[in-house]
């Protein structure tokens, strides 16, 4: 990103995918390596976020489209100017659970907006700011919807939409991992989350020994 000596790290894919499982992995390795990390997500990785995560999430009944990508923009704005920048300005490692990608994937291609136009919205929120590393869980939404029903927790908004929606959204993730192979790490996640944690740590291994 921009200043500092931090090293940016966000977690990316369906819901399901085990993002949760590879930040924890991730977070003890670097911990037990001496590393300051911090953990965080969107939405909901500020006190402002919170209250946006809430409705986002939350709300019943329908959000018209352009007004829920404007409200996980707004959340990202305050997290990345009060959470995020200061973090990396202080060198820390910042894991962090979905960012813009998941805009562009959830709102552009699951819903109707435009996939540059909710890109751009996002970068003007953020004044630009892109992570060192993207790993995408990528997951075959049948075995993520799987997985989900037998975590057997309520489904939120988005969890709740069909089957064809979240094929769209896998779609539209790895289309942005073609288009920025630099930023992205595409991870097959039906396999062992220790395998998938050590092709994680090989990367970041490597980003971390390029400073
Ligand atoms: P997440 O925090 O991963 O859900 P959970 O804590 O229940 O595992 O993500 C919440 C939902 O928000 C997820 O379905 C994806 C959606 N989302 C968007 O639609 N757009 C966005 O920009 C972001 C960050 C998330």
């Amino acid at each position: 990103m921009t200043g500092g000596d931090g090293l940016w790290i966000t977690l990316e894919g369906g819901d399901g995918a085990g993002k949760t499982t590879q930040s924890d992995l991730l977070e003890s390795w670097l911990r037990d390596a001496g590393r300051t990390v911090l953990r965080t997500r969107e939405p909901g990785g500020s006190e402002v976020g919170q209250l946006i995560r809430d409705i986002v999430l939350h709300h019943r009944g329908d959000i018209a489209p352009r007004a829920e990508a404007l409200l996980y923009a707004a959340d990202r704005a305050h997290h990345v100017a009060t959470v995020v920048g200061p973090a990396l300005e202080r060198g820390d490692i910042v894991i962090q659970d979905r960012y813009l990608d998941s805009s562009v994937a959830y709102q552009g291609a699951g819903r109707v907006l435009d996939a540059a136009e909710v890109r751009d919205l996002s970068l003007w929120a953020t004044e630009g700011a892109l992570p060192d590393l993207t790993v995408l869980l990528d997951l075959d939404p049948q075995i993520a919807r799987t997985r989900l029903d037998a975590a057997d927790k309520p489904f939120d908004r988005l969890e709740a939409e069909k089957l064809d929606f979240h094929v769209r959204v896998r779609a539209a993730f790895l289309a942005l991992a073609v288009a920025e192979p630099a930023r992205f790490l595409v991870v097959n996640a039906a396999d062992t989350p220790d395998g998938i944690a050590r092709t994680v740590r090989d990367r970041v291994t490597d980003l971390l020994a390029a400073r």
